[in-house]
């Protein structure tokens, strides 16, 4: 049984605590699917926002619950987070803050790809608190529009692959918490009709560190070069689909800036060999001195 943040307002209501509302409306180019994905995404909490780190306690397919470390200017502050999904559409959230007791409602509705998402603030507490009840709604409009700044880029890269014609495994089967945590699933579904990748180069036309080839999906590939040695990784992380272009560094592998999963490259290339081909996950490079020429489609 789960019970609505309306309901609880009541329950509360009839011990005497006073509640205040406030409302964040967010619109986008993604689908409802990318909301919810978004909403019940686990890990990428502790990755991608920088003033919350989330240790979790208990997660289900509908539900998460977990302790957050909530950077308030110098100060940080735990809270037990309980969330859970009321619907395909809805996420309810609740926490308790010192004296206060905090209900979060974000429902997300859809029309031809461009999502709105609704977020409720019920604040709670004694009558003789009620006066500062503005404050504290003030200090969540600043938090929402923290949170936003890292959500919506995550979100709009979604809308933008669905509009090269990708979907994604929770459309279907909806987006679970718990999946959320499997990082080796492979969440992104490509197009079948893409365009395979035909470059060509000069070897000593290629600059030192990155260059990027193709568009940044399937379709694409992030070259490395180091003095002799080039490295070719993907554009996109299959897992949920970010985009590899900037990804940091890591004992020779890209990190993934949403959840942290550590992408080797799908091919290292000698470049002082010559009549040699290379070949691994759909993408082939051949050596003919002077040019190297690589081609493919990026399957994971
Ligand atoms: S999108 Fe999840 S690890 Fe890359
Ligand atoms: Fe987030």
């Amino acid at each position: 049984m789960k019970y609505s943040a309306e309901s609880v307002v009541k329950g509360l209501t009839a011990l005497n605590y006073v509640f205040t509302t406030s409302r964040q409306q967010s619109v986008g180019e993604y689908s409802s699917s990318d909301a919810e994905w978004n909403y019940n995404d686990v890990p990428h909490l502790s990755e991608v926002h920088e003033l919350a780190k989330a240790v979790q306690c208990a997660v289900g397919d509908k539900y998460t619950t977990s302790i957050v470390i909530q950077k308030i200017g110098p100060f940080r502050f735990p809270i037990i987070m309980n969330i859970y999904s009321l619907s395909s559409s809805e996420n309810f959230y609740f926490t308790t803050l010192g004296p206060y007791v905090l209900l979060v409602k974000t429902s997300w509705t859809s029309e031809n790809q461009r999502t709105t998402v609704v977020t409720r603030y019920f604040l709670g507490s004694t009558k003789f608190l009620k006066m500062s009840h503005k404050l504290v709604h003030m200090v969540l409009a600043k938090n929402y529009r923290i949170l936003m700044e890292a959500d919506l880029p995550m979100r709009h890269r979604r809308g933008y692959l669905r509009s090269q014609k990708y979907s994604f495994a929770g459309d279907l089967t909806g987006n679970s918490f718990l999946e959320s945590l499997n990082l080796h699933r492979e969440g992104v579904i490509p197009p079948f009709d893409q365009t395979a990748v035909f470059w060509q180069s000069n070897i000593n036309a290629i600059a030192p560190g990155t260059t990027l080839v193709g568009t940044d999906d399937n379709s694409g590939f992030r070259l490395v070069r180091n003095a002799d040695h080039l490295e070719i990784f993907p554009r996109i992380c299959m897992h949920a689909g970010a985009s590899l272009d900037y990804a940091k560094f890591k004992d020779g592998c890209v990190l993934c800036p949403w959840h942290g999963k550590s992408i080797a490259p799908i091919l290292k290339v000698d470049l002082t060999r010559d009549l040699e081909i290379y070949e691994s996950n759909g993408v082939k490079v051949k050596l003919s001195y002077p040019s190297v020429f690589i081609s493919g489609l990026y399957k994971s």
